[in-house]
């Protein structure tokens, strides 16, 4: 069972966007076992974009980022990794295909709603970053014999 970092960014919150994506993902199937609310310390944003430090667009992400309160929480299910990733849909919402939570509810890159992990290091990179090993519940979900064969 895999398990993913997700992120409804500051623009998704002030939105009121958290409910109708994390509806998504329940819905699909998907187990939530951490969640967590709140402003990002400038020490976790540096670390969690760890691959973007020295991107151009890192001051102003880094800034809409550190905004206002983040949702951030952990998935867990049958490739989750790979599936939230295509929930989410491209990068850049103008390039993002409607029923993706981006191709629904963005407009542009510097203001893309959702993170979610790329692989399974990163993944479980992420997780390391956000959460301790004791905020991760493992819990037994009474719609996992409907979900699973
Ligand atoms: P990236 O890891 O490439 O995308 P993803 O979020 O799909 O994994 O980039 C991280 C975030 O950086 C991206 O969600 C939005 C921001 N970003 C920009 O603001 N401008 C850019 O040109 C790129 C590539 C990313
Ligand atoms: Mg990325």
């Amino acid at each position: 069972m895999e398990r993913t970092f997700v992120m409804i960014k500051p623009d998704g919150v002030q939105r009121g966007l958290v409910g109708e994506i994390l509806s998504r993902f329940e819905k699909k199937g998907f187990k939530i076992v951490a969640a967590k609310f709140g402003v990002l310390p400038e020490a976790i944003v540096d670390k969690h974009y760890e691959e973007h430090l020295a991107k151009p667009f890192y001051p102003g992400m880094k800034a809409y980022i550190t905004s206002g309160p983040v949702f951030r929480f952990v998935l867990e299910g049958d490739n989750v990794i790979a599936t939230v990733r295509k929930m989410n849909g491209a990068t850049n919402p103008t390039e993002a295909a409607p029923g993706t939570v981006r191709g629904d509810f963005a407009l542009s890159i510097g203001k893309n709603v959702i993170h979610a992990s790329d692989a399974p290091e990163s993944a479980a990179r992420e997780i390391g970053i956000h959460f301790t090993a004791t905020e991760l519940v493992a819990y037994v979900k009474i719609d996992e014999t409907q979900l699973y064969e």
